[in-house]
């Protein structure tokens, strides 16, 4: 499959899908990373994978839509098949859903449906979970709302900080993502209304 991958700032997933493929644990091809942030430390570690890069600033655009509309068409023009959004801060709200929909996936620091949107891990702690973890899911106009892909959890020890918890989750989120994108790579997530079923590896 060919993958676009959305970034905003450090990248750490991404590279860890960047990896993943190096190593030969993924098979896709990432024909690009689109950063809506020109100082996103991600478009420096992708460059150093070889993968061409892109940036729509949002401040280059009249409005939002037209922002994600000039996305939308950097993906399609370099045959991107499917987009991985990797701590990519924007909403969306139009022309990338319209242009791939059920082909969207993110990565957020929780188990959903529990704390979607900002501070995950804060929101965790403030809660006193005992479990956190981190989800993978198809991205729809909801936000963290999407079908759920797969999940991992790590526990919460009694003296975390936001820190310790989010680099713990961090951990888990590197081997989870790489993980999801290998089963649509396979074709094996059928989605049927907002459940993901996984079929079993072919035999
Ligand atoms: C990750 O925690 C991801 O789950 C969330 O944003 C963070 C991005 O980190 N959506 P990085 O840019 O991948 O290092």
């Amino acid at each position: 499959v060919t993958a676009g991958i959305l970034v905003s700032g450090r990248g750490s997933n991404m590279e860890a899908l960047l990896r993943a493929v190096a190593a030969g644990c993924l098979s896709a091809h990432v024909a690009v990373v689109v950063s809506d942030n020109p100082e996103a430390p991600a478009l420096g570690k992708a460059r150093r994978y070889g993968v061409e890069t892109v940036v729509a600033d949002r401040r280059a655009y009249p409005d939002r839509t037209a922002q994600e509309g000039a996305v939308a068409s950097a993906l399609m023009v370099r045959g991107v098949e499917l987009v991985l959004l990797a701590g990519y801060m924007r909403l969306l709200r139009g022309p990338l859903l319209a242009a791939y929909p059920g082909r969207i996936l993110n990565i957020h620091p929780a188990l959903l449906p529990a704390f979607p949107g900002l501070h995950a891990q804060r929101q965790a702690l403030d809660h006193g979970a005992k479990v956190a973890g981190c989800t993978v899911h198809f991205v729809d106009a909801g936000t963290d709302m999407g079908p759920i892909v797969l999940q991992a959890a790590v526990p919460v020890l009694e003296d975390d900080t936001e820190e310790t918890l989010a680099a713990r989750i961090l951990v888990a989120e590197h081997r989870l993502y790489p993980a999801a994108v290998q089963l649509y790579a396979e074709g094996r997530l059928v989605l049927e209304g907002r459940r993901v079923r996984i079929l079993p590896p072919p035999r």
